[in-house]
């Protein structure tokens, strides 16, 4: 081989080295006792007398030459850096942010206005108990509730929570009052998705139990409380309801924050929109906890509900798609 093809090769090879190892083979492969250099100066002693200067010199030379190769290539790996192949004229690369759900957003607005009026937060199960879910909340055996049609039951005969109110007796079985509680989360219905139900959603439940608590506490916390979370003219009205752990029982209506009570398609008209129920906690479940001396009331939102109203959007599922068009715009 020619003393310049072999320079030629090195050259090629040394490029191509991407690893101490094989940085190191290729040392052996050139410079080593039987390697090409070595050959060359083997060949060198059978040259005639008048050759041998210069092809010694040229072979020292390509020694010379493939050693510094190789010590820059050491130093090259040894740093991990390539050679400066970075071209600063470039414009940069656009990376988007995540963002933080709609739902978590209205979520911790709802908590914190929660938390600034004295609530703390808690959580319970999403697999609850038939015990806790309806039983211990005064719900009897054959509420319509409890039908499989609207509760997702697990094989082992507990099922998905249906609601937070389940929380009310986990709280109060282990603290003793004053209470002042809210547990947002998650809860789960037998329902197909349209643009006002989803098999899931969220709820916030709020319970407070004191000595001499009274309706008037609930109309007037719950009414600050509609006023920061939509505007300060936002107006409530209760209407008589009905639920098996609270009594009396209310529904809560504002005055539509899209119209501002005049009238439109998101209030059908009336005025006034749905947000939420709530009631006195019912005396049996007092009685039953030994709280026989305290009064209490409960509410339960539904957080998807309060976020369409506050944010404008007409389809629940809109929540669960996770179409990155909807989403960034909450960013
Ligand atoms: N748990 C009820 C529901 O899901 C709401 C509610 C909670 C009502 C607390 C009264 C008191 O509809």
């Amino acid at each position: 081989m020619e003393i310049s093809e072999v320079r030629r090769n090195f050259e090629r090879e040394v490029l191509e080295v991407k690893s101490p190892e094989q940085l190191e083979s290729l040392r052996i492969k050139y410079l080593g006792k039987k390697g090409i250099i070595n050959k060359f100066f083997k060949k060198l002693k059978e040259l005639p007398p008048e050759e041998k200067p210069i092809f010694g010199k040229e072979v020292n030379s390509l020694r010379d030459y493939i050693k510094n190769l190789l010590d820059e290539k050491k130093k090259e790996i040894g740093t991990g850096k390539k050679r400066e192949r970075i071209d600063l004229t470039l414009p940069g690369r656009f990376y988007s942010g995540g963002s933080i759900h709609p739902l978590s957003l209205i979520e911790d607005e709802i908590v914190d206005i929660f938390v600034g009026m004295g609530f703390s937060v808690v959580y319970g199960n999403e697999v609850e108990t038939d015990y806790y879910n309806f039983t211990a909340l005064n719900t009897p055996e054959d509420h319509p509730a409890r039908d499989l049609h609207d509760t997702f039951y697990l094989q082992d005969g507990r099922l998905l929570r249906t609601h937070t109110s389940p929380v009310q007796i986990r709280v109060m079985e282990k603290k003793n009052p004053p209470l002042r509680i809210i547990a947002p989360g998650r809860v789960y219905r037998v329902d197909a998705f349209d643009p006002s139900h989803s098999p899931v959603f969220h709820q916030i439940e709020g319970l407070y139990v004191d000595r001499d608590v009274t309706l008037g506490d609930l109309f007037g916390t719950l009414e600050e409380f509609a006023k920061r979370v939509f505007s300060p003219d936002t107006e409530a009205m209760f209407i008589p309801s009905f639920f098996p752990f609270t009594e009396p029982s209310a529904e809560m209506k504002i005055s539509c924050p899209f119209c501002g009570g005049e009238g439109c398609g998101v209030c059908q008209h009336t005025g006034w929109v749905e947000i939420l129920g709530c009631g006195m906690v019912h005396r049996r479940i007092l009685e039953n906890l030994g709280y026989g001396d305290y009064t209490g009331f409960a509410f339960g939102m539904g957080v998807e509900r309060i976020a369409m109203l506050k944010m404008g959007i007409n389809d629940i599922r809109l929540f669960y798609e996770n179409d990155l068009e909807f989403l960034e715009q909450f960013r």
